[in-house]
């Protein structure tokens, strides 16, 4: 399978920027990016053909749950995929992962492809915890989850997210050996063999050749470089390669 960009555009932006944004922004219709804006301004992206996803989505399909969205809304406007337990919803909406894992299957069950972040803290990276956490919020996020094939695994190190002046990422080196653990776990105890694995944190144009380069990673999850369309394209050329 071709390897994917994954563009988290957070809650950024404003109309005029939006705007903006899909004037510079030419990318064909298969591509492998997929954008992920804030909700409110989706139907823009999808009018320019581009395929997009959810950062968050509802664990409901529908009814008085305000202020969400959910995968049944999002397969309404064709929408294919969602992120689930970014770094930022697991802290500052304090989702659990039996909350996150109420979500993935409400994503599964209308037909979403799942986006699955998990991330280690500096203070896991310090204590050498950082496998344990990572297996732990696996085998918790995707309990009673039975089609795989159809989930992604973003691994974002807490700590290599959105530092932009000086970016921290893990080296090569760290990155290849989480995924491959990643990959283990999901054989170990699941018993499928073909995960798809992802590396997000602090991703840009000035890093991604040697990110790319990492065999065991299907693509990147990129989020400040993505608010420059030319970054974001320059990105999404070079994992195609
Ligand atoms: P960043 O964000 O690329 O700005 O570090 C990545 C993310 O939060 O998914």
């Amino acid at each position: 399978m071709e390897k994917i960009v994954v563009a988290n555009l957070k809650m950024n932006m404003l109309y005029n920027d939006v705007l903006n944004y899909l004037d510079k922004l030419k990318i064909e219709n298969n591509s492998n990016i997929i954008i992920c804006p804030s909700n409110i301004f989706i139907p823009y992206f999808l009018n320019h053909n581009i395929e997009v996803g959810l950062q968050n989505v509802s664990e409901f399909d529908i009814g008085a749950y305000t202020g969400e969205a959910s995968a049944l809304q999002a397969r309404s406007l064709g929408i294919k995929y969602a992120i689930v337990g970014h770094s930022e919803r697991r802290l500052n909406n304090n989702e659990s992962n039996t909350c996150i894992n109420h979500k993935i299957k409400a994503g599964l069950k209308n037909g979403l492809k799942i986006i699955l972040c998990v991330g280690d803290t500096l203070k896991d990276k310090e204590n050498n915890n950082s496998y344990n956490k990572i297996k732990e919020e696996l085998l918790e996020d995707l309990k009673d989850i039975q089609n795989l094939e159809n989930i992604f695994i973003a691994y974002e190190p807490i700590w290599s997210v959105s530092t932009s002046i000086n970016p921290v990422v893990s080296t090569p080196e760290e990155i290849d050996a989480m995924a491959l653990y990643i990959k283990k776990v999901i054989k170990e105890n699941f018993g499928y063999d073909d995960i798809k694995v992802l590396y997000g944190g602090s991703v840009k144009t000035t890093n991604i050749e040697e990110i790319n380069k990492i065999e065991s990673l299907s693509g990147v999850l990129v989020g400040g470089d993505s608010l420059n369309p030319e970054n974001l394209m320059m990105i999404g050329k070079i994992v195609s390669e």
